[in-house]
């Protein structure tokens, strides 16, 4: 006979179907019909886009993104004009980059001939209205040591020592040098200093129109004899 007072050993099995159920996983969001994903919560965001389907064209039209984006990200068409921007951004700077090339650097030197006018324009001694634009003095003399005539002569104003410019000293009649002291007579010839040779004349001619035609690309050297040159010595 069984003992009513004996304890009741606990039924793992029962216990087990007496625990509280667990509590279950929210449900998976299913696909609407459009392709997009939807939850409980935004159920009722898709009854009120149901709700006003006129409202949604415009609000796409405003923002140019399709109907039934709401993604919070660009859509397909501004990425496009976004890439399109981009790619139209570079190729201009490439396109740049190379035209420069096409252009290459231009040192505006100052033209090797000019005209300097009418002889009559020149009063005796050294003339300095073309030093600084064509690194040219135009001397005028009643006689010229070389060539023993009266005329003109153009004198390139760079020392033969190392290049610098001479100045032209009127009271003391001669040309010196800044840089290392040389100094030149008014015929070009030098003197003192450290420079060991004459300063160069330039051709001098007359032009058609009867002014003073000076052309720097063609240089003639004491030293050489070339101040003989008809074309190293304007008469007049
Ligand atoms: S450069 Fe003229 S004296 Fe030296």
């Amino acid at each position: 006979m069984a003992d009513d007072n004996k304890p009741v050993e606990p039924n793992p099995t029962a216990a087990a179907h007496a625990r509280p159920a667990a509590p279950k996983p929210p449900a998976a969001p299913m696909p609407d019909l459009a392709g997009k994903t939807t939850t409980a919560a935004s159920a009722g965001g898709a009854a009120a886009r149901t709700a006003a389907p006129a409202a949604r064209p415009a609000a796409a039209a405003a923002t140019g993104r399709d109907a039934d984006d709401s993604s919070p990200l660009l859509n397909r068409r501004q990425w496009l004009g976004l890439a399109w921007g981009a790619f139209s951004a570079a190729s201009a700077a490439a396109l740049a980059a190379t035209g420069r090339f096409m252009f290459p650097n231009v040192l505006n030197e100052p033209p090797q001939q000019f005209k300097a006018g009418l002889p009559t324009e020149y009063g005796m001694g050294v003339d300095e209205r073309w030093k600084d634009k064509f690194g040219i003095w135009v001397v005028r003399t009643a006689d010229d040591d070389t060539v023993h005539a009266s005329g003109f002569y153009a004198l390139i104003t760079i020392c033969t020592h190392l290049g610098c410019t001479p100045n032209y000293l009127p009271a003391e009649n001669k040309f010196k040098c800044p840089c290392h002291g040389s100094g030149y007579h008014l015929s070009g010839v030098n003197f003192e200093g450290p420079t060991p040779r004459p300063l160069e004349r330039a051709r001098i001619v007359l032009a058609d129109d009867g002014q003073i035609l000076i052309d720097k690309s063609r240089h003639f050297q004491q030293e050489l004899g070339q101040w003989m040159d008809p074309e190293a010595f304007l008469k007049a």
